[in-house]
């Protein structure tokens, strides 16, 4: 019988997280490859100049940039199961949009390129998964290149990740060497074929050792001695440890080449728990058979220009999901009719009639929903509200034509409704001349852009020296507010935010003032 406990089992829902360029787009293509959403040529997740139709690429200015701001959800199947993949956007700057998207993620595949090992941005993203310790697959790609010494790469993820890396696969060479991997739960030596930029699944010959031996020579010499030194020390796959975030499983392997690509997938399907019931704001977890209910992890306005309309992204955490029922938004009470439910492949929508546990549903004119909030049916449910990431850049925005100042606050509402960036206002100021705060200053570009292109309004955003934020209660505020150096201004959720100039003002105010309530945002630095 079919039941949102059985289809849940069959689900898997992920994300990808990576420095820009590290290959995630890539990674994303050769997925819809091997799940036979994709064939050869018919369309790249991202066309960078070079003529193909993009299809998770869908904002001008994303176009403009070449980079992937907004988040795209893709299902596709793959080994009997239903893969969701959420994307997440690529810049530094996004990463506040990410944690919304790791929000509704069991797991991630952090893909690392072979040549450079971990950087700034895979730190930071790993922090959040970390934070909420979301079991993590790497993917060490382009080994197809000359790559470093993979040893000394799962060296730096264990120092400066503190994880634990776990090889599934080993490289046998590198480069244009790059011959294939050994299967260390197999005991095989997989041997790709290359096929031409990687347009078809890779041809995979399975060799036992003794002929890979005798055909790879010294390259099969060095890989095999890597894998007895693992086996040596005991580097072993654990279910527990990799579901609880402290071990990754590791491959090897060249997304752009596909070498590698079908092991990455199986462990998806493998290794990947399925959707589980969900603890609530209380830690009762929700049962998977219960009554259907979601939460809503993106929202979106304007993604199709000629309807101005807005989608929220949610998550079904239990029961099932189908279109047309009527479900309780949980912050106001209010019933909405999910007449138009899609499923988002970037550009192209499709309706979407029923959904289980870990699928993703995008709802069309839920205007009133916002991030974090709880959807049911028959029984009521409220989520742990979803963290906002420090801000650490600050503008102020006005319009510089006063007759579109009604579309300027409006448009103001929206982008903040949609979380592109944090809203404050200080009172007496308040409406004119908002406080922007972001995470980082591309956020500030798209507010921009979307203020003069979809409402009409152009803006001047005025840089402010503000560099620090706490979070502060009433009481403190009316103290903070008769001092110098500080400035007290409201966020649209009804947080105080208290913003420093200097953290070094902010330090002695901490140290003369410990009465006062600071307190800090999450990942600030
Ligand atoms: P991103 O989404 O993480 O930013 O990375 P993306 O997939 O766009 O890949 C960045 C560049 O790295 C692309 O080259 C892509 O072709 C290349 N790449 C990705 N995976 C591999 C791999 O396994 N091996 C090799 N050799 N290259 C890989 P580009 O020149 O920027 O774009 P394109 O013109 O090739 O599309």
């Amino acid at each position: 019988m079919t039941t949102p406990s059985t289809e849940a089992a069959r689900r898997r829902t992920f994300a990808i997280i990576s420095h820009p360029d590290a290959g995630k787009t890539t990674l994303t293509e050769k997925f819809l490859l091997y799940g036979g959403v994709l064939t050869a040529g018919a369309g790249a997740v991202k066309a960078k100049g070079s003529g193909r139709s993009a299809t998770s690429d869908w904002m001008e200015l994303e176009q403009q940039r070449g980079i992937s701001i907004t988040s795209t959800v893709l299902q596709f199947p793959y080994g009997g199961k239903v893969l969701n993949l959420l994307d997440t956007p690529g810049h530094r700057d996004f990463s506040e949009d990410t944690y919304r998207v790791l929000a509704a993620t069991d797991a991630a595949i952090m893909v690392l390129d072979g040549s450079k090992g971990i950087e700034a941005q895979t730190r930071k993203l790993f922090e959040v998964c970390r934070d909420r310790e979301i079991p993590i697959v790497t993917f060490i790609n382009k080994w197809d290149r000359p790559s470093r010494d993979p040893l000394e790469l799962l060296d730096e993820i264990e120092e400066q990740l503190i994880l634990d890396p776990v090889p599934m696969t080993w490289p046998v060479g590198d480069g244009e060497k790059f011959r294939g991997v050994i299967d260390r739960i197999g005991d095989q030596f997989i041997r790709f074929t290359r096929v031409a930029r990687g347009a078809t699944i890779a041809p995979e010959e399975v060799l036992e050792f003794d002929q890979a031996a005798s055909e790879e020579g010294d390259l099969w010499i060095e890989a095999s001695e890597s894998v007895e030194l693992l086996d040596s020390i005991g580097r072993e796959f654990d279910r527990k440890r990799f579901e609880s975030g402290e071990l990754s499983p590791v491959f090897f392997g060249s997304a752009l080449t596909n070498f590698g690509m079908r092991f990455l997938l199986d462990a998806m399907v493998d290794l990947v728990p399925s959707p589980s019931p969900r603890p609530d704001i209380n830690h009762e977890p929700r049962d998977l058979d219960d009554p259907f209910s979601g939460i809503v992890f993106k929202i979106q306005a304007n993604m199709d220009k000629a309807h101005r309309d807005r989608v929220a992204f949610m998550r079904v955490c239990s029961g099932k999901f189908e279109r047309g029922m009527v479900v309780t938004h949980g912050p106001t009470g209010k019933p909405f009719a999910t007449k138009y439910a899609h499923s988002v492949k970037g550009q192209e929508r499709e309706t979407i009639d029923e959904a289980w546990p870990g699928d993703v549903v995008g709802l069309v004119n839920a205007n009133d929903f916002r991030v974090g909030d709880a959807v049911w049916v028959d029984k009521p449910v409220v989520w742990p509200p979803v963290p906002s990431f420090a801000p650490a850049h600050f503008r102020i925005a006005r319009t510089t034509d006063t007759s579109r100042t009604k579309q300027f606050r409006s448009g103001i509402t929206q982008l903040d409704e949609e979380g592109v960036v944090q809203v404050l206002r200080e009172p007496g100021i308040g409406d004119q001349a908002p406080i922007l705060a972001a995470v980082g200053p591309l956020q500030f570009e798209v507010v921009q852009h979307r203020l003069e292109n979809e409402f009409g309004a152009p803006v001047e955003l005025n840089a402010c020296s503000w560099t620090t934020a706490r979070i502060t209660d009433a009481e403190s505020a009316d103290t903070l507010r008769g001092m110098s150096g500080v400035t007290v201004a409201a966020r649209s959720d009804g947080e105080l935010l208290a913003l420093f100039e200097s953290p070094y003002w902010l330090q002695r105010l901490e140290a003369d003032h410990p009465e006062l309530t600071l307190d800090k945002l999450i990942a600030e630095g």
